[in-house]
C-alpha cells in the first residue's frame, strides 16, 4: 500500500501496547493457529488491519478514537476458529462471524460503542447494515484492502512495516 505513508513511531507503539496488553487478558494469541487468507494467520491479519486503518485515518486527515480503532481492529475477527476447517466452523461463516467475534470479545472486555460498531459491521456490504462510525468505516475499508493483499500475496513489503508494531511475538 505504497499510497499510504508509514505510521509514526508513536502510533506503532500504541498498536504494540494494545497487543501486548491483550496477550495477558485474552485468547488473541490463539489466532496465530488459524489461517485467514493465503498464508496469513488471523492474528497477523488483525494486526495488519490495525496498522492500515491508522494509515487510512492519517490519509483522510480524520480525527478518530485511536484506542478504540486499534482494539476494534485487533478484535474484529476474534471468532477463534479456522474458517477453512469445515468440521469446526459454523455454517454461513461470512455472515455470522462478526456476531461470534463480538460475543467472544464481550466475554473478555467491556467494549466501547465504537468497538462494537467496528466488530459488528466490518463485513459490510456482505452483511446488511453499514458501520455508523468513522472508525467502523475505516475498518471495513482496511479489512478489504488487507484481505486483497494477503490473498494475492502482495503484502510482503507492507507486512514488514506491520511487523514493526509486534516486537514481542515476531511473525
Ligand atoms: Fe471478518
Ligand atoms: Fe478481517
Amino acid at each position: 500500500m505504497t499510497l499510504l505513508l508509514p505510521l509514526s513511531i508513536r502510533k506503532v507503539r500504541n498498536i504494540a501496547a494494545v497487543l501486548v496488553g491483550m496477550y495477558a487478558t485474552s485468547r488473541i494469541l490463539e489466532n496465530k493457529n488459524y489461517i485467514q487468507h493465503g498464508t496469513t494467520s488471523t492474528y497477523t491479519h488483525c494486526r495488519n488491519v490495525a496498522y492500515v486503518s491508522l494509515q487510512l485515518a492519517q490519509k483522510f486527515h480524520w480525527k478518530v478514537d485511536e484506542h478504540s480503532l486499534i482494539r476494534g481492529a485487533l478484535l474484529h475477527d476474534y471468532y477463534l476458529y479456522d474458517w477453512h476447517d469445515r468440521q469446526n466452523r459454523p455454517r454461513l461463516h461470512g455472515f455470522r462471524h462478526p456476531a461470534l467475534a463480538l460475543a467472544n470479545a464481550e466475554k473478555t472486555y467491556a467494549l466501547t460503542p465504537v468497538e462494537i460498531d467496528i466488530i459488528k459491521h466490518h463485513m459490510f456490504p456482505l452483511t446488511f447494515f453499514p458501520p455508523r462510525t468513522k472508525e467502523g468505516f475505516l475498518i471495513t475499508l482496511s479489512d478489504k484492502l488487507c484481505s486483497l493483499y494477503e490473498t494475492l500475496k502482495l503484502n510482503e513489503h507492507h507486512a514488514a512495516k506491520c511487523r514493526s508494531c509486534d516486537f514481542k511475538s515476531g511473525n
